[in-house]
């Protein structure tokens, strides 16, 4: 007899743009990954600074959640009220999603979530990226002496799968430089000034898109694309950086005239991070309208590595949104399912040899 879809009971921390959008996409495909995945994902709780915290140990409907998402704690729940921390530790998820705002500095209050979970022998998978540009081999240490898995794809370029592939695929190929566009709000930002559009107005479309960070000034000033190089840097390159040996330079003193200027030479304004084996920086630059980077516009990402044995590799897609950065959980609870985090028996000696994902 075939054996029925593994469990996964969820806690998710933070119930803003990402947290809607894991739960849009479980509304939609919950019992299809079950049926053609094995893994039934079910949210237990749910816990936000701003909308609320409450706890089922038997599961909350998706779509309920989503109905309620203003005020969660109208939905009759058990336990209400708990904070994150409380709810990380005492309540019965298999894997806590951590997406609440992300600081960059002190990488709180992530890094705290991240302990919490990784301790009490729950899996995470993040999408806010302090914890993981400051602290990410303290992280996977966590998870390994737990048998427990951390999982970071949403922190770069959202649910394009970059650190899958650089991390699975290209690592061995001998990575030495990374460079690319790492930041949704700021290229969408320039995109739309291009076209003409007054800076502000650029960054209200931006932020109503559920591009931009809580506080903008982590992507305009260049600091959120700073935390993706930090992170690329550690895992691709296994160089520890951290965030403040990247040099950066954000677009918010670039003017209309500059984009004109541009314009009229047949060149565009870029955010590019880069890091080579000796140097990390993020910072705008004027590369020709015909250079492959000139054409990816909007929230789009693209990132190219260069390698020993496959020269450049370049993979273009989403770096920021709703459901971008949603499908970048769902993925990351699929990959642990794959390596048998989820199978109901016995978890802790079934996620392979590293016993972590570092995607
Ligand atoms: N604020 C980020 C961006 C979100 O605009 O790229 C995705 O990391």
């Amino acid at each position: 007899m075939a054996a029925g879809p593994a469990t996964c009971r969820l806690a998710l921390v933070g119930f803003g743009t990402v947290g809607q959008g894991v739960t849009e996409i479980l509304a939609q495909r919950r019992e299809r990954y079950a049926r053609e995945f094995g893994l039934d994902m079910r949210v237990v709780a749910v816990s936000d600074l701003n909308r609320g915290s409450i706890y089922d140990p038997a599961g909350f409907e998706p779509q309920a959640l989503l109905d309620n998402a203003g005020d969660l704690e109208r939905l009759g729940a058990p336990h209400k009220g708990w904070d994150a921390l409380r709810t990380i530790r005492e309540c019965n998820a298999d894997a806590v999603l951590e997406m609440a705002y992300t600081d960059l500095e002190t990488g709180e209050p992530g890094l705290s979530h991240a302990r919490a979970a990784l301790s009490n022998g729950k899996h995470i998978v993040m999408s806010s990226k302090g914890a993981v540009a400051l602290h990410f081999p303290e992280l996977l240490a966590l998870a390994n002496e737990n048998g427990v898995s951390i999982g970071v794809e949403g922190t770069v370029m959202s649910g394009t799968p970059t650190l899958a592939l650089a991390t699975e695929m290209l690592k061995g190929a001998g990575v030495t430089r990374i460079e690319g566009i790492l930041n949704g709000t700021t290229n969408y930002i320039l995109t739309r000034m291009g076209e003409g559009l007054a800076y502000g107005d650029a960054l209200a479309e931006a932020q109503q898109k559920g591009y931009a960070e809580a506080d903008p000034t982590g992507d305009v000033e260049g600091i959120d694309a700073a935390g993706k190089v930090a992170i690329l840097a550690n895992l691709v390159m296994d160089r520890p950086l951290a965030l403040s040996d990247v040099r950066r330079q954000g677009i918010s003193r670039l003017t209309p005239a500059d984009i004109e200027e541009a314009r009229a030479a047949g060149q565009v304004w870029k955010l590019i991070g880069y890091v080579d084996g000796a140097s990390a920086r993020v910072e705008p630059r004027r590369i020709p309208a015909s250079h492959p980077l000139a054409a990816i516009s909007g929230a789009t990402n693209a990132v190219t590595f260069t390698t020993d044995y496959l020269g450049e590799v370049t993979l273009i897609g989403p770096g920021a949104g709703k459901l971008e950065t949603g499908y970048a959980m769902i993925g990351d609870l699929l990959k642990i399912a794959r390596q048998g985090g989820f199978a109901a028996a016995s978890r802790s000696n079934a996620t392979g040899p590293q016993g972590a994902t570092t995607t």
